[in-house]
């Protein structure tokens, strides 16, 4: 592997987990901590969020297993049931998550009719595709090698018949289906053999069109969708994908990112050439990168639209996460408008006389026919020169990170108090969601991440994500359980009020006497999420104790205090007697604040309390007493305990090195 460049090494040391004294006594970790490091949208990095909490929900009632393994699934939710479909292999499963008791699972065999397989797995009928049709479902499979449809109503379902480009020949390839009433487009190839050259295609509705082979190399094909404008001759496609970099200089990027834009009016062309293929194409590059220290993300992952709650279609947000060849990650947010400005406006790349009227890639009215000559022009050149930027005055990522994230969805929310917060769920490639919440306008937006969601008993690769903003749910599968995920998950924060405030969730809020969500409750809950409100209207004042937790020690031995710094705005200290030991501010290298004794002398046992001061608010975090050792004990455990104290005295090294490191 080549070496990170140097603006990335900070990231790149090893994940320092220090081993806490809480682990350790075998009290039950609830909180798993992990060393997250974000760079603020400004351009500085920053040390940044740090995930405290961790949800993992009840078998049964939260995630439900298919029984068995299902390496190829497609998951269907529709927005404000309580029901998730999966295809999977030669069956439907049908989940019903209704509140307040376990899953109910279902299963509807649409096996294979003939068709011209050759082994076992080739003749299975992998359901590709899913898609909400009248009373029931359509449901699109490889139906060994030979592609075709059922209806599935009422449990039931009704074969349709051979339907090329609505499903593959085998599961694993490059697929996308896109419906939009009676119009269906498609990137999945119609011939088995021959058309090796991925298309994106309109496979019903107006005339069938597909793109020209030498507009786009090597697609991978990510998500499209269609975009209803001001006037309907100028709706359009858009789809994002990855191909391969036709700069092919030793230090670009293997992969480029792009978006393309398609009249949804095209008719195709007049000409023998032009005749049945998209006449309206451009493609642009889409940048993730931060100058300022030198980072590129150059491969597109995962794209989520979020529409603009006015329904102005131009500031639709587009987010999408990349990642970078050492797998990490950041997020980019576009809009709309800026994708159809850059379109509308930018010059052709490697084109240098003056563009024919009318321009390539303009929708024309009336279903005119794009004249051959712009076609010529367009096909031939068919990327334009500006390239998409991320929204925001210094066009940066809005984050970047360590974690290699792969898919994303966008939940729009108002806290109690009125205030909008997009709330973004990643999917790590460890099976894990990581809660990240972007709040204020863009110039000065500040993201932090809030929870660590396991949907799963066992963990595993996500290969699907469906938000529903009406029930605000999550579902994903792996390929052995669906699991629905709450989005107001605000049972995990510990530590009363101040702890359930300080969380900083916008779901959350306290009331009475518990943390609870801010939709179940009726009453408004008392919510602090913005950092320079105080948060002093908690009914008790004096914070909870910090249970007691004890250690014994030999003389002269080392050791060392942790306390999780789960509070972002707080400084957290370590007080001894009446002293304060160490004090860790906020915007601390490590999540850790972190009390080392070198030496145990006399004065030195005793008790320990890490307090997490913000504004006039005080909490203790942590209280520790250190122990004498009982001198009768024998020399061989005393050995084994100064054994012990020095490896964790190690295992704090990386933590440091790091520190080192970032600074
Ligand atoms: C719910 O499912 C879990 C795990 O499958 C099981 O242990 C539990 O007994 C179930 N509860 C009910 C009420 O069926
Ligand atoms: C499906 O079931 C519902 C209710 O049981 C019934 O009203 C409807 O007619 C059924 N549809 C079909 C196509 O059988
Ligand atoms: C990107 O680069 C990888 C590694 O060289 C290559 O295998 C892949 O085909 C390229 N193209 C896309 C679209 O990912
Ligand atoms: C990055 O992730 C991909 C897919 O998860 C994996 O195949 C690849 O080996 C990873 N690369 C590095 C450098 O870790
Ligand atoms: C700790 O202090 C004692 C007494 O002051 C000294 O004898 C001993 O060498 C010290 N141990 C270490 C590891 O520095």
């Amino acid at each position: 592997m080549t070496p990170p460049p140097p603006g990335c090494a900070s990231l790149g040391a090893p994940r320092a987990r220090v081993p806490s004294p809480l682990a350790r006594s075998g009290l039950p970790l609830r909180l798993l901590l992990l060393l997250w490091t974000v760079a603020a949208s400004q351009g500085h990095p920053r040390n940044g969020p740090r995930i405290s909490a961790v949800w993992k929900g009840h078998a049964g009632q939260d995630h439900v297993d298919f029984g068995l393994a299902e390496p190829h699934t497609v998951l269907f939710h529709e927005l404000g049931s309580s029901s998730v479909w999966v295809g999977g292999r030669s069956k439907v499963y049908v989940f019903d998550f209704s509140k307040g008791r376990n899953a109910s699972m279902r299963t509807v065999n649409i096996v294979s009719t003939k068709g011209s397989c050759r082994d076992k797995q080739d003749c299975k009928n992998y359901i590709t595709l899913l898609e909400k049709q009248g009373e029931g479902l359509l449901v699109c499979g490889t139906n060994a090698r030979r592609p075709s449809c059922w209806t599935l109503v009422n449990d039931t379902a009704e074969l349709l018949g051979e339907r090329r480009g609505y499903a593959p020949f085998s599961p694993d390839e490059n697929s996308l289906v896109l419906f939009d009433g009676s119009e269906v487009y498609s990137t999945i190839r119609k011939q088995e053999y021959n058309g090796k050259i991925p298309r994106f295609r309109r496979i019903k509705g107006e005339i069938e069109l597909y793109t020209s082979d030498t507009v786009m190399q090597n697609p991978q094909f990510i998500k499209a969708t269609i975009v209803h404008q001001d006037q309907a001759y100028d709706d359009k496609i858009y789809y994002f994908f990855r191909e391969d970099n036709p700069d092919k200089n030793p230090e670009a990027p293997l992969n480029v990112s792009r978006v393309a834009q398609l009249c949804r009016g095209d008719q195709g062309g007049e000409s023998s050439l032009s005749v049945s293929k998209w006449n309206t194409f451009l493609k642009a590059m889409l940048v993730c990168s931060d100058a300022t220290s030198n980072k590129n993300f150059n491969r597109l992952q995962d794209v989520f639209l979020l529409p603009d709650p006015n329904g102005q279609w131009r500031d639709t947000r587009v987010y999408g996460v990349f990642s970078n060849p050492w797998n990490y990650s950041a997020v980019c947010v576009y809009s709309l408008g800026d994708i159809d400005k850059v379109f509308r406006t930018s010059s052709l790349k490697g084109y240098h006389s003056d563009l024919p009227n009318p321009r390539p890639g303009k929708c024309l009215p009336d279903r005119q026919p794009i004249p051959t000559e712009t076609f010529q022009v367009a096909d031939s050149h068919p990327e334009v020169v500006q390239r998409v930027e991320p929204m925001g005055p210094l066009k940066t990522p809005l984050f970047h990170s360590k974690y290699h994230y792969q898919k994303v969805v966008v939940h729009r929310m108002h806290a109690s108090n009125g205030e909008t917060f997009h709330v973004l769920y990643l999917t790590t490639d460890k099976g894990t969601i990581h809660k990240v919440v972007e709040s204020g306008e863009r110039e000065h937006s500040i993201v932090f991440s809030i929870l660590e969601i396991q949907p799963f008993r066992r963990p595993a690769t996500i290969q699907a994500m469906s938000l529903d903003s009406d029930r605000r749910k999550l579902y994903v599968n792996s390929q052995w359980e669906v699991s629905q995920v709450p989005l107001d998950l605000c049972e995990v924060y510990s530590g009363g009020c101040h702890g359930c405030l300080m969380a900083r969730d916008p779901y959350c809020g306290w009331n009475q006497d518990r943390c609870v969500s801010i939709y179940s409750s009726p009453k408004p809950v008392l919510q602090s999420i913005n950092p320079a409100e105080p948060h002093k209207g908690c009914p008790n004042p004096k914070p909870e104790q910090a249970p007691l937790q004890k250690v014994s020690l030999a003389q002269n031995s080392r050791y060392y205090l942790s306390c999780p710094m789960e509070s972002r705005h707080a400084t957290y200290s370590w007080r001894h007697e009446n002293s304060v030991e160490q004090s860790c501010e906020p915007g601390h290298q490590s999540p850790n604040c972190i009390l080392f004794i070198e030496n145990l002398t006399d004065l030195q046992y005793g008790h320990y309390y890490c307090e997490a001061q913000e504004g006039s608010y005080l909490h203790e975090a942590q209280h520790w007493q250190l122990l004498r050792e009982d001198g009768a004990m024998t020399s061989h455990l005393l050995g084994r305990a100064r054994a012990l104290a020095a490896s964790l005295w190690l295992g704090v090294l990386p933590t440091l090195t790091l520190g080192l490191l970032v600074h």
